[in-house]
């Protein structure tokens, strides 16, 4: 959701604010905003649209130069986007600005409160009324921007990341944190804070992690930090482990289709250093013991979206390897239905941004029952590995499209790796078993690279179909996640009607969709590793193709028993079965991307989505 800069230094506030924002748009852009303080007095300009909207509006009316500023791209909860609700709001005083992340849920109460004390609120905004509350409590609190902030905090409630600046201080940027997403930049005579490290990478790899209720204070040179009660807190100092360009298209029209190329180094990333001297895997980050994990009798994985289905297909491999069930659950449902969780169950949370709410309020309810809880995820230092006992990092480098393609590869590799993991702790497979699984995960980036090789006959397709208004896909086995997968991409991408259906399910309702011209995508199993669901998915395309469907079969080299059967066939190399998601995954978000880019759709930053939600 929402993307925050905050910025005390040396240099011009407002480059260093809109470049960082820039770098955030894909977290929200319905709207943006800056703010800065020059000679005593706020200077906002804000903006519905994305970010080219505000920099259009700045070089008309170029704001003061200020080497104090905040900035903020939005993704709309509590009112439209409209100018007046872009972020930031000011005081009705003229003497706070603030942004904010999140959702402030008492915020009708404090309106009604702020209204009855005779302050007009300019926006429908949950946001402006701490702007107002911020200049009010100012007094009490002795003029003492920080001290305002945490008293203010104290009465809201909900999920909220704030930066404020006020005219009295202008050297002064002042941040607070609660289940919302934060992060300082230290630099050398200058500080940021930011929703995410992309926004200050280009300036300094040096941050610090804030927790949850934490206020921090920046100047140009020092950062401090409280907690909610006043009390100091020692910072958490990390380094960032990518720099800028790892941020930036590098050549390509869209981050989408570099993230896509750049699948084959994440997977080998992702896997890198897991084996140890002794021939056995090693998960560093692994905090929890092997005798822990002995102990477990079921393993629930939480996640949302393309995570989920990282989830879906890991839960093949793992009962497989292990023997222990596992169940995959839509993190936004699994708190709410009082499930069966205790110190035996093992609860593994998926996100590629770590910052997930749903996500993360699915992984708290999981430790309160006291359940072993470990984060599958892609940003260090973020809130969801921080709360987790343990955590595997995938390594996949920044992903900037809002739509998800190297983080799914990778949750997929970081899930078999816990599987096979858990696998050698129990003893339910032998180290050789366990080696040659790895040797053919090994294998991946050179399967994965070669699908990218042969992929351009998909973008034919993808344009042959754009008209269609609905396009289904089917599978079996470790194929149907993959199906959900490339349904959630065209949804998402090109806004039609996109389908994934278990093959099997077909006859139980879903056949009743196919008409004469409905494209159908069939995830096909191997012939050799799956011969009989083979078989059964045959069937399936007769009986789709009997009335109607066009067939756009996924299968592997060499499976000519299809290719009579399909209008067309897109070829991914022979892999073992538990692996075919990290190949056939592949055409089917070249297929999507290319879709959407055919209808004139923003690929990178598609309507009403935004990278990170973080808010329930
Ligand atoms: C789809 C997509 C989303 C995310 C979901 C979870 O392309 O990106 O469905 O997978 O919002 O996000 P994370 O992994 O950050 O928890």
């Amino acid at each position: 959701m929402c993307g925050i800069v905050g910025y005390v230094g040396d240099k011009q506030a407002l480059e260093v604010v809109v470049s960082g924002l820039r770098r955030l748009e894909y977290r929200g852009y319905d709207s943006a905003g800056v703010a800065v303080i020059a000679d005593g007095r706020l200077d906002v300009r804000k903006k519905a649209g994305k970010l080219v909207n505000l920099e259009t509006l700045l070089g008309a009316d170029p704001l003061a130069e200020s080497t104090t500023g905040i900035g903020h791209t939005r993704w709309a909860t509590h009112g439209g986007p409209t100018d007046t609700n872009a972020h930031p709001h000011v005081s009705e005083d003229g003497t706070v600005a603030v942004i904010h992340n999140g959702i402030i849920e008492n915020f009708a109460e404090l309106r009604e409160q702020l209204t009855a004390d005779g302050v007009h609120l300019a926006s429908d905004t949950d946001t402006e009324v701490v702007a107002h509350l911020l200049a009010r409590t100012l007094p009490q609190a002795a003029g003492n921007l920080t001290e305002a902030m945490r008293l203010v905090c104290r009465e809201l409630q909900g999920a909220f990341t704030l930066v404020a600046i006020m005219t009295e201080d202008p050297d002064l940027v002042v941040g607070a944190r609660r289940n919302s997403p934060l992060v300082v930049g230290v630099g050398e005579g200058e500080n940021f804070l930011a929703s995410d490290v992309a926004a200050f990478v280009e300036h300094t790899r040096n941050a610090l992690e804030l927790g949850q209720d934490q206020i921090v204070t920046l100047t140009k040179d020092a950062v401090s930090i409280i907690d909610f009660d006043g009390h100091r807190v020692e910072p958490s100092p990390y380094s960032v482990d990518w720099d800028a360009s790892a941020a930036e298209k590098g050549g390509y029209d869209l981050f989408m289709l570099k993230e896509i190329a750049e699948q084959p180094k994440a997977v080998a990333d992702a896997l890198r250093g897991r084996i140890g001297r002794d021939g056995r895997l090693q998960l560093d980050e692994m905090r929890l013991d092997d005798a822990a994990l002995r102990s477990i009798t079921k393993v629930i994985v939480v996640a949302c979206g393309t995570a989920s289905h990282a989830g879906m297909v890991a839960k093949y491999a793992v009962e497989h390897w292990t023997r222990i069930p596992v169940e995959v659950e839509l993190a936004s449902e699994f708190r709410y239905r009082d499930p069966i969780v205790g110190p035996s169950t093992l609860v593994i949370a998926i996100s590629q941004s770590g910052e997930t709410m749903d996500t993360l309020m699915a992984l708290r309810h999981a430790a309160e029952q006291g359940a072993p809880t470990l984060a599958i995820c892609n940003t260090v230092g973020s809130t969801i590995p921080r709360e987790a006992d343990a955590v595997l990092y995938t390594y996949a480098g920044p992903e900037i499209a809002v739509a998800s393609t190297k983080a799914f590869l990778t949750q997929i590799i970081a899930a078999y790796l816990v599987g096979l993991y858990l696998a050698q702790v129990r003893g339910t497979m032998f180290a050789d078993e366990i080696g040659r699984i790895m040797a053919e995960l090994n294998d991946m980036p050179q399967k994965v690279d070669l699908v990218l090789d042969t992929v351009e006959p998909v973008r034919a397709i993808a344009r042959e179909l754009a008209g269609c208004s609905s396009v289904l896909f089917i599978g079996r086995h470790v194929g149907y996640p993959v199906a959900l997968e490339g349904a959630l991409k065209l949804k998402e991408l090109a806004y039609m009607h996109a389908e994934g259906f278990a093959a099997g399910e077909l006859k139980h309702g879903p056949i009743a969709l196919i008409e004469e011209g409905v494209p159908v995508v069939v995830i096909v199993p191997s012939p050799r590793g799956r011969a009989l669901l083979h078989d059964k998915l045959l069937s399936a395309i007769q009986e789709v193709r009997a009335r109607g469907a066009r067939i756009i079969a996924v299968a592997e080299e060499g499976d000519e028993r299809i290719t009579p059967f399909t209008d067309h066939v897109i070829r991914v190399p022979i892999v073992p079965t538990l692996m075919q998601p990290l190949v056939s995954t592949v055409p089917l978000q070249v297929f999507a991307c290319e879709m959407a880019t055919a209808k004139g759709h923003d690929v990178d930053q598609p309507r009403n989505l935004a990278k990170s939600v973080t808010v329930e």
